[in-house]
């Protein structure tokens, strides 16, 4: 997809009013990063300062993420980052399964934009919109292949999501190597092709 058409989609997303989040929430956070990665993360849905910024991840979960991303050499710009859904619940609720739904259909576009190698999912809500089955206790650190409907076969990777960690030293401590686990398992995916 051209750069052009991914901005097209950015502005369709920044004026969606599918659901009753955006009543409440300041701006759409559609996600950010690079349209052409391959590793794409996917986290839970912006908290109180991305939805002041209209950015994800640029809070204190960010700044660990970012932290995480050093330590195996790549930059936000080689990623692309989105979240399950685009607009804040109330208060940091967790969103409800009827607006995991509703917001589906972007995350879909983006998924279907990007066209990422790897999936990295950032915690449980992320996790089971995708592999419903799963306890991120188990899956953590593992990787996953799965038929999604609409989008055919697709590679993940479960993590924690960074938050949960930020304040558990043994959960960031695992965390931390499960990150360290992204780019073998890329290299695994590309080795198989
Ligand atoms: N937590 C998320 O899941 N997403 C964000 O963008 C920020 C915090």
């Amino acid at each position: 997809m051209l750069e052009q058409d991914f901005k097209k989609l950015n502005k369709r997303m920044l004026s969606c009013k599918k659901c009753d989040l955006r009543k409440t929430c300041n701006q759409v956070v559609p996600g950010e990063g690079n349209y052409k990665a391959e590793i794409m993360f996917i986290g839970e849905g912006p908290g109180k300062k991305e939805d002041e910024l209209g950015r994800p991840f640029v809070g204190t979960a960010g700044k660990f993420l970012d932290e995480m991303l050093v330590v195996i050499k790549l930059e936000r710009e080689d990623i692309y980052i989105a979240n399950v859904v685009k607009c804040r619940p109330p208060k940091n609720r967790d969103p409800l399964k009827s607006e995991v739904k509703t917001c589906w259909y972007w995350l879909e576009e983006q998924i279907k934009t990007i066209e990422p190698k790897l999936i990295v999912t950032l915690g449980r809500h992320s996790m089971n919109r995708f592999l419903p089955k799963e306890k991120i206790s188990q899956a953590h650190g593992n990787f996953f292949q799965k038929e999604i409907v609409g989008l055919g076969k697709l590679n993940f990777y479960v993590l924690y999501h960074p938050a949960a960690a930020l304040y558990n030293g043994g959960l960031r401590e695992i965390l931390i190597k499960d990150f360290k686990g992204i780019l073998k398992v890329l290299d695994k995916i590309e080795n198989e092709k």
